[in-house]
């Protein structure tokens, strides 16, 4: 199934796919009578694994064509991309650079250290620091400047930028995503009713439902917000599928209607908890053992679970699981109090 310019252009495989998708039939016990699924993007292998790693393999791909001997990427503290950036740099033989953003009030020295800081110090990145947490422009610039000293001694960066206004060449990461499904769907089935993924910067929502839409499928695909609210999200959504359209060379198959975003459980904000969060993390590791994280999967979760109660009979519903456990431990000074009083220390 070929889709524009997607197999044509540059790609690093980083990532183990397909990943399996498994059935939840725990987590739906008492919720009503849907037929819960989940994608297990957790388990792409890179770097501990996660979403990224699809993403990463088109701006490795284009960094390893470009002759590129080291990978610049900024993000949050406890970004999982910038950890996975540096388990890719280190596979092709690259430098990594890491720029991290305060975008977390009054962090905890574990949150500072722990979790993915942690991974990507293990991983020998480089790291720098952007105090200014929301200046998405302004980190692109402190990174680029970064960038220009490396050139500056004869090095060759490459530089991922995430920001709005740059192709999302990681979006087509999850064009291949959705390929992969259809292709699970017609090997072994069965037919999705409506699948939900964490919608962030939003590579991985709109390369998702572009994907689908390009192959013929008219699945419905709900983002949850992670970051910002709905309104913001969605002309970014609207945006990055049409850059899509454009990365591919063909028509963009996405219309307005196709573009489902829910912020129900966004507050109060991003990277911070809340109870329906808490529950998410804490149902899903009580019923079917899987571990979810505090930033993006606990609360898309939460958001699925919201469309669990109010599914029809028999609908099958598919979570994409996209990584970032080490983000676990990065919140350890949070979570650790709320989960201990329910632990059995004996
Ligand atoms: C674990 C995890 N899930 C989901 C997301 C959101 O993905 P996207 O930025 O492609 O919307 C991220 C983004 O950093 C992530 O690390």
């Amino acid at each position: 199934m070929s889709i524009g310019k997607l197999d044509d252009l540059p790609r690093a495989i980083l990532s183990h796919t397909p990943t399996p998708i498994d059935e939840m039939p725990n987590l739906s016990k008492g919720m009503g009578t849907a037929n819960l699924y989940v994608k297990r993007d957790d388990c792409t292998g890179l770097g501990m694994g996660g979403n990224k790693a699809r993403q990463l393999e088109f701006y490795v791909g284009e960094a390893v064509a470009r002759e590129s001997d080291s990978i610049l990427i900024t993000g949050a503290v406890q970004s999982n991309f910038v950890r996975m950036a540096a388990a890719a740099a280190r596979k092709v033989g690259m430098e990594c650079h890491i720029q991290l953003e305060e975008r977390v009030p009054n962090p905890s020295t574990i949150y500072r250290h722990s979790g993915n800081v942690l991974l990507s110090k293990i991983l020998g990145a480089t790291l720098h620091t952007f105090p200014r947490g929301e200046d998405e422009e302004g980190a692109d610039r402190q990174l680029e400047e970064i960038a220009e000293t490396l050139r500056s001694s004869d090095r060759k960066p490459y530089v991922i930028h995430l920001g709005p206004g740059n192709p999302p060449l990681g979006a087509l990461g999850y064009v291949v995503a959705a390929r992969e499904i259809i292709e699970q769907i017609n090997e072994n089935g069965p037919e999705f009713d409506e699948i939900t993924v964490a919608s962030g910067s939003g590579a991985t929502h709109a390369g998702l439902l572009f994907g689908l839409r390009a192959l013929g499928s008219s699945v419905p695909v709900r983002g949850i917000c992670v970051r910002r609210a709905k309104d913001l999200q969605h002309p970014r959504i609207v945006s990055r599928c049409q850059e899509i359209a454009d990365l591919l060379g063909i028509e963009n198959p996405v219309s307005e209607r196709d573009i489902d975003i829910s912020d129900d459980v966004l507050a109060p904000g991003y990277g911070k908890m809340n109870d329906a969060v808490l529950e998410a993390i804490r149902l899903t590791a009580h019923t079917e053992g899987i571990i979810l994280d505090p930033v993006y999967t606990g609360r898309a979760m939460a958001g699925f679970l919201n469309r669990v109660r109010q599914a029809k009979d028999g609908q099958n519903l598919l979570f994409i699981h996209t990584g970032g456990q080490p983000a676990v431990f990065g919140y350890e000074t949070d979570l650790e109090p709320l989960f201990s009083d329910h632990a059995k220390v004996q």
